[in-house]
């Protein structure tokens, strides 16, 4: 199998059929490391079996400042694995996964056993085929009313992953949940240590890195990388003005999706990422897209509040704006298969 591939191209008719049942994991890996991750980091690692992948954290890539806890670090690693459940279903294999298999050592974030299942149905099929054109868009949505059959979708499609997703597109909870953003992200800049732990990870592909955000991610010249660090964390309102009021927030905004769940503990975290993963490509099958508010999750005294103003009672993760934009960003970089499979 080729190990340098462009992944966000690679036809799924390379998938190794006639191969063992190892190289067929080893090419599903392609799909996980498609995963959103704060920052980009993608901190992961993978280690096959014959018939089964290690899911391991690689911390050297936390972002200490903005999450402290490897709470999101944790969240991105379960987007991995459920980009890799969707597409093992592709191809008609069957996933069992085991989170933290291995309690004393807790990098060892799952082991998920692959095996010959049933052929998949049309909804498997139209997730894994928004795997490659998903992305994380971070311009101003059409304000338009999303289609009424949506949200009962996004739920069926997270049901029995242990996350919750619930929406706002109106109403006193959405202001107030956007002054939030805008607080928390106030709130954020104002600490030197953050904007050093973003800048850090804002750098330009020109370089020839494949990890971090390129300017052109934020709708501007890749050259103008530097200065995407300030559209980065709410979303750019055209000619690079970051949204970092309510009311510009919910002038770019159609509606709002929050995951959460029961606790808030590694396991949590990892099927927040996997309900995550399943969320965005229902969207992108649907022509629709998403970015992220993080900022009233992470800043640790505005989460109860978001609790508040969103009537929820369990743990907010993750925070998403969702609507239609005019035209998807270029895929953002990543690592090669060869740099996040570990071989002994
Ligand atoms: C847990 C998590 C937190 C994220 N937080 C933010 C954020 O606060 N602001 C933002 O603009 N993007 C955020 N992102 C999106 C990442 O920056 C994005 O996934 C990464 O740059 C790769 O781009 P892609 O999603 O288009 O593949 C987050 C992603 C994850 C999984």
């Amino acid at each position: 199998m080729k190990l340098h591939e462009d992944l966000w191209q690679r036809p799924e008719t390379d998938f190794p059929s006639s191969g063992t049942l190892e190289e067929q994991i080893r090419f599903l890996v392609g799909y996980a490391t498609l995963a959103p991750s704060g920052h980009n980091t993608q901190p992961w690692m993978f280690g096959t079996g014959p018939d089964w992948l290690d899911v391991l954290a690689d911390r050297t890539r936390a972002l200490p400042v903005v999450d402290p806890h490897d709470r999101e670090l944790t969240i991105s690693c379960g987007a991995a694995i459920g980009l890799l459940e969707v597409a093992a279903r592709r191809f008609a294999l069957r996933t069992d996964v085991a989170l933290v298999p291995d309690g004393a050592f807790q990098d060892h974030l799952a082991q998920i056993t692959v095996s010959k299942g049933q052929q998949p149905d049309e909804i498997e099929i139209a997730l894994f085929d928004a795997i490659q054109s998903r992305r994380t868009d971070r311009m101003a949505y059409f304000m338009e009313a999303l289609p009424d059959d949506l949200m009962p979708a996004c739920r069926s499609v997270v049901e029995g992953t242990g996350a919750n997703v619930q929406f706002f597109d109106e109403g006193q909870a959405m202001e107030e949940i956007a002054d939030m953003v805008a607080r928390g992200d106030q709130l954020q800049f104002d600490d030197p240590r953050f904007r050093r732990e973003l800048a850090a990870w804002v750098h330009s592909f020109r370089f020839g890195s494949r990890d971090g955000m390129s300017g052109s991610g934020f709708g501007m010249p890749d050259v103008l990388a530097p200065a995407a660090r300030f559209v980065i964390r709410t979303f750019d309102l055209g000619n690079n003005v970051a949204a970092a009021d309510r009311s510009k927030i919910l002038a770019g905004s159609p509606a709002l999706a929050l995951l959460s769940t029961a606790s808030d503990g590694v396991e949590d975290w990892l099927n927040t990422g996997r309900a995550l993963a399943k969320l965005l490509l229902l969207l992108t099958s649907r022509g629709l897209t998403a970015s992220y508010l993080n900022q009233p999750i992470e800043v640790d005294r505005l989460r109860p509040a978001l609790q508040d103003a969103a009537g929820v009672t369990e743990l907010p993760q993750i925070l998403l704006r969702i609507g239609r934009s005019e035209r998807s960003p270029a895929p953002s970089a990543r690592r090669a298969l060869s740099e996040v499979i570990v071989t002994d």
